[in-house]
């Protein structure tokens, strides 16, 4: 058990380290799409603010955060919504060495999610690969500026329905899908990582 336990924590020692779980092709999309570790340690530490929350993670890609995140908050559920199936794949087969099992993944578009089955929220600006110019993590999908809007403000629909004392952590955001009455708590690494609260 011991030997397994630190098998396990040299997965977590750097990025780089992390990173190996998956294939190169992914492992070398990481610096603009995955979340860096101690981005997903800080955003974990937040939002895991009460035992047994379910806390999802909103475009989960590979599945990075959520496990990160599930290693160092044992107490509380993470979920990722993914809409790309080969991402949830390599976030499940992650996981197969991980063995961690307060984590889940749903392959859907977030739009089909009832986002009253969550507490807390995390997202990283995922419906930016959706804006011209930017970088894409592939071609399986449709791109396009009237698909980030109409995202954000559902996003932002959804968010707005949610009870006091929600919280949101948001990386490298433009914002634009956080309504009003989410009071931001806290600004971290040059203000692209923000901590909210639902007041
Ligand atoms: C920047 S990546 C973040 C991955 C993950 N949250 C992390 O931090 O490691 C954004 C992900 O959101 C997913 N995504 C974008 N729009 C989505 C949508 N409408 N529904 C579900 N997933 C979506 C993309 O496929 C991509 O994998």
């Amino acid at each position: 058990m011991e030997i397994f336990k630190n098998e396990i924590k040299h997965w977590f020692k750097s990025d780089e380290q992390f990173n190996q779980l998956y294939p190169i092709d992914i492992q070398l999309l990481a610096s603009w799409h995955w979340t860096p570790l101690h981005v997903a340690r800080k955003v974990a530490q937040f939002l895991a603010a009460e035992k047994n929350a379910s806390i999802l993670d909103i475009g989960s890609g590979v599945g990075k955060f959520c496990l990160i995140a599930a290693h160092y908050e044992p107490n509380v559920h993470f979920y990722g919504v993914e809409q790309r199936q080969h991402l949830i794949d390599y976030a499940e087969k992650a996981n197969e060495t991980l063995q961690l099992n307060n984590v889940t993944f749903l392959c859907k578009n977030f739009k089909d999610i009832d986002f009253k089955n969550f507490d807390h929220f995390y997202y990283f600006n995922s419906f930016y690969e959706n804006l011209e110019g930017t970088s894409k993590i592939d071609d399986s999908i449709d791109y396009s500026t009237a698909l980030f809007h109409s995202y954000s403000l559902y996003l932002m629909r959804q968010l707005a329905l949610k009870p006091a004392g929600t919280r949101l952590a948001t990386y490298h955001s433009s914002e634009s899908e956080i309504p009003l009455g989410f009071h931001l708590v806290k600004a971290d690494l040059d203000e692209q990582l923000k901590f909210w609260v639902k007041i």
